[in-house]
């Protein structure tokens, strides 16, 4: 499959995994549960996090390694199964869980829970930015620079200093 159609394949897939995952909770209305599911939702986020946090790291390890060489080999195998395997579907599980959270609890009008969607959404574009250069890498056509992804690297790290402090403190 050419890679542009197989990342849309791949978006739409983990759309309707959180659809499919929020629908069905919100049709079995767990409301006991809620704790429970909170717990499941900081789990799942911290996966996510160690992902979008060691991946730019990778990357940045790549870049020093010459192509076709078999180090560059074993980081295009790190870095998939990293992304597929932990990134994608923690990312999954954390907005469905997250999106059932605000539907049972009634946040949606809370403007701490508003900037911290705002802030989710980004950090879901940094992670299609990620999803992307692994496929440039697995392709050999990286076009960034080593320095490029040490920056990269602290974005995930500052926004989610962001949206713990409005999940934890609710300042407003
Ligand atoms: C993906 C979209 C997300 C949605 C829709 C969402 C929504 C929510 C909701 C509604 C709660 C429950 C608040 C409560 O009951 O007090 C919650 C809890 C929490 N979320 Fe998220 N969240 C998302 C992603 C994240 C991310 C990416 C992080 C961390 C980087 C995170 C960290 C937390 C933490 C630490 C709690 C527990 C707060 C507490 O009990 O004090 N969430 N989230």
């Amino acid at each position: 499959m050419q890679p542009v159609k197989e990342r849309w394949m791949r978006l739409i897939a983990a759309v309707g995994a959180v659809i499919g995952l929020f629908a069905a909770l919100a049709a079995w209305h767990p409301s006991g549960l809620y704790p429970w599911f909170k717990a499941l939702h900081v789990m799942a986020v911290i996966s996510w996090m160690a992902g979008m946090l060691y991946l730019p790291r990778l990357f940045v390890y790549h870049c020093g390694a010459e192509k076709g060489s078999r180090q560059s080999e074993t980081f295009k195998v790190m870095e998939r199964r990293l992304l597929r395997g932990i990134i994608n579907p923690a990312m999954v599980v954390s907005w469905a869980l997250g999106l059932w959270m605000v539907y049972d609890g009634g946040w949606i009008s809370m403007h701490w829970l508003q900037l911290k969607l705002l802030l989710v959404v980004v950090l879901s574009g940094v992670h299609g930015m990620l999803a992307r250069w692994t496929v440039d890498f697995a392709n050999d056509r990286n076009r960034h620079s080593e320095r490029f992804y040490r920056i990269i690297n602290e974005v995930p790290a500052v926004l989610m200093v962001g949206i713990v402090i409005m999940a934890v403190i609710k300042p407003f």
